[in-house]
């Protein structure tokens, strides 16, 4: 069965957390797609070509807690931008998409881009402080001692430099089912996804 749920939005939506669940719900495999631009990140802040290190990325690189830190975020955006990144980062990614057994993604382009074709397609969003606010206690509850006013710029800086870009950029699909989650708990935004995918599995 191919089935493909694909869900964008920008920064601390909640995008990973419905996706997982939503995964779990359904028994389809989950793909978290900035992680790939994430270990792309990492490996430039370590000195590497961001296109040779997109080109040569494993899915090893993609396992390491390191990854969640603002610093490797703000690199991913910035490689982001580069679409020779991009391409080279696009087969995975289709193919996990299309994989039997139903597929759920979580990124930015995945229902504009890498499955304009999908099932189903979510774009999660909530206010700029809401999704600052959640990223500091994330973080906070990592250890990592930030304020939350440069988490609020970071996340805004970010998100101005995925929706501004000129490749793929940060975008709902025409067709896409806005959820904001500003004032859901997670609880009600997994409700939410799950009762729309349900619909579409009619
Ligand atoms: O994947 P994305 O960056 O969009 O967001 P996330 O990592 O799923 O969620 C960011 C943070 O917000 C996490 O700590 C979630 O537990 C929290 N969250 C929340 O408080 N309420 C929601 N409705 C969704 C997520
Ligand atoms: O968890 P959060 O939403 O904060 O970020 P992420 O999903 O891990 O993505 C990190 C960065 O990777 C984003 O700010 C984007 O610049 C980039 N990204 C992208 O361009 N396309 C995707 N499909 C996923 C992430």
């Amino acid at each position: 069965m191919i089935f493909t749920v694909a869900i964008d939005g920008p920064a601390a939506a909640g995008k990973g957390t419905i996706s997982k669940a939503v995964a779990a719900h359904f028994g389809f495999a989950h793909l978290d797609t900035g992680l790939l631009y994430r270990a792309v990140g990492a490996k430039v802040l370590a000195g590497a070509d961001p296109v040779a290190a997109a080109k040569a990325l494993d899915p090893v690189d993609l396992e390491n807690d390191s990854l969640r830190t603002p610093q490797v975020a703000e690199a991913a955006s910035e490689v982001a931008v580069i679409p020779d990144v991009r391409a080279a980062l696009v087969a995975f990614q289709k193919t996990f998409a299309r994989r039997d057994g139903g597929a759920v993604l979580d990124g930015r382009d995945i229902g504009t881009v890498i499955c304009p074709d999908a099932e189903v397609k979510l774009f999660v969003t909530a206010s700029a402080e809401c999704r600052a606010e959640r990223r500091w206690q994330e973080l906070r509850g990592r250890g990592m001692a930030v304020e939350l006013e440069n988490v609020i710029a970071d996340v805004k800086a970010r998100d101005e430099r995925d929706s501004s870009r000129a490749t793929a950029p940060l975008v709902a699909a025409a067709d896409a089912v806005v959820i904001d989650t500003s004032d859901l708990s997670i609880d009600q935004a997994v409700a939410e996804a799950v009762a729309v995918i349900s619909d579409k599995m009619k």
